[in-house]
């Protein structure tokens, strides 16, 4: 089985039964504010149809055999994956029309005025029109590329037609333009110094506590809101089974096509920035290109191999954490939690963290960097409880964890774009708990609050 083969099986594996099933990655999932650290406005949006007209029909999911009967439930996360790649699709349209409002505006100047600003407009104009067709085909080979993912989440078919989808939302739109600044964190070599801060502290924390390679393989690792899942990857070239979970379909097509789609580190080139124009220094840094992958997966199990040693597990779940991994199957079946960015995605953030105590074996680590920055916060229809760090600590004590030191403060950022005005920095939290080997429960009930020292 060749390498990449063998990712795309394990990334289907799922668990085996097809996600959704149990846990829907639909509606409730494409409103969870996962870019809310992205900071990035997106472009005017737009359905106009009259711009960037496309050449590539979207793939028309299979039709359930004679027969088969489809569950009725299952009929809206068809649709809201489908309209996730209509979204993918539609970012030429999109992108074009916000390329014109631009031109427009640039045109409504005075001749005085132009001349002092003294640019070559239509020379900007053919640049960003480029950018936007070649983000436009590494998102059609996105596109191309989910009707396998679908077809391995709903192998009986659909009686969802692509025409009854309706057109992306504004959200989705979003989503599709924050995207390319994912792949940038993810899947770039512009990533490193993003990764490097967050990442390599929960890999050598892995690495130390888990220094036999030849064991990772039954060290079972679980990473809740995965995004494109740079992490999950490196802890399988590391030995480990890894486990990501996401319930965006952005983040599970995308993250599909890169770990099973590509062949050559820097097969793709894009433009994450070519929509932006605001904070820029220089105009040339709205077209800053950058080559994705910078580590390609399929490359690097191949290398691991000619050295003799062995890729982990790595597999991908689609579905809300809280209804995924609260499932009593679960329990006690996992060595290791690791979040990034993630704890703060919860509605209630207690609940997240007794699922990940139930998660562990005895003995087992919850390793976690990231903000407080709660995406449910500053809205008037969901549940949001703010918890600060002191807080979260005390409650994961009263639950039952032991914690391995205080906690230490990482500065980064997220989806960072380094040449721009504008830097948003986190403080993130980076700590270990751990699962006693005999619960302690009462004993740390009985424990006052934890005072975090932040100087
Ligand atoms: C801020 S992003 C972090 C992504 C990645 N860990 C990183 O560091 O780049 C949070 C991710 O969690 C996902 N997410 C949020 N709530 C979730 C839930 N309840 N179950 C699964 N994934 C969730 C979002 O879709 C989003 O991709």
């Amino acid at each position: 089985m060749s390498a990449a083969a063998s990712a795309a099986e394990n990334a289907n594996c799922n668990s085996g039964a097809a996600p959704q099933r149990s846990s829907p990655v639909a509606g409730k999932s494409s409103e969870a504010p996962g870019d809310k650290h992205q900071g990035v406005p997106p472009p005017p949006y737009s359905m106009d149809s009259a711009l960037g007209g496309h050449p590539m029909p979207l793939y028309q999911p299979h039709a359930p055999a004679p027969g088969a009967v489809i569950d009725p439930d299952m009929i809206e996360d068809h649709i809201s994956f489908l309209r996730t790649v209509r979204a993918f699709h539609h970012y030429k349209r999109q992108a074009m029309a916000a390329r014109e409002m631009r031109r427009t505006n640039f045109r409504k100047l005075q001749d005085q005025h132009r001349d002092l600003l003294c640019i070559d407009l239509d020379k900007i104009l053919d640049k960003y029109l480029e950018c936007i067709e070649v983000n436009s085909t590494f998102f059609d080979a996105i596109c191309e590329a989910s009707e396998e993912l679908f077809d391995s989440y709903w192998p009986e078919g659909t009686t969802v037609r692509m025409e009854e989808v309706p057109p992306p939302t504004p959200l989705d739109m979003d989503k599709v333009f924050s995207t390319l600044r994912q792949f940038v964190r993810d899947w770039s070599a512009e990533g490193v110094a993003e990764r490097d801060c967050v990442y390599k502290p929960i890999l050598d924390t892995l690495e130390r506590c888990f220094p036999s390679r030849s064991e990772r393989e039954n060290v079972r690792v679980l990473i809740p809101g995965a995004g494109l899942c740079r992490l999950s990857v490196e802890l399988a070239l590391r030995g480990f089974f890894a486990q990501a979970n996401e319930f965006s379909y952005h983040m599970l097509i995308a993250g599909h096509y890169i770990q099973n789609h590509v062949f050559e580190s820097c097969q793709h080139r894009i433009y994450p920035y070519s929509d932006s124009t605001c904070n820029l220094v220089n105009r040339a840094d709205q077209f800053a290109e950058v080559q994705i992958p910078d580590l390609c997966a399929s490359e690097a199990i191949d290398a691991l191999r000619d050295e003799g040693l062995s890729f982990g597990q790595l597999s991908m779940v689609a579905g809300d954490f809280t209804e995924v991994y609260a499932k009593p199957h679960q329990q006690k079946t996992w060595s290791v939690v690791a979040t990034c960015f993630f704890i703060d995605t919860a509605h209630n953030i207690i609940e997240y963290l007794e699922i990940i105590y139930n998660l562990l074996v005895p003995g087992g680590y919850w390793v976690n960097v990231g903000p407080l920055l709660y995406h449910f916060a500053d809205s008037a229809d969901d549940m949001s409880i703010e918890l600060s760090l002191g807080e979260v600590l005390t409650v994961a004590q009263r639950i039952g964890f032991v914690l391995n030191g205080p906690p230490t403060f990482i500065d980064t950022t997220y989806t960072n774009n380094q040449r721009s005005m504008k830097q948003l920095v986190y403080r993130c939290a980076f700590f270990v708990l751990q699962r006693p080997l005999t619960d302690t429960r009462e004993k740390n009930h009985k424990q006052g609050g934890t005072e975090v020292k932040t100087i």
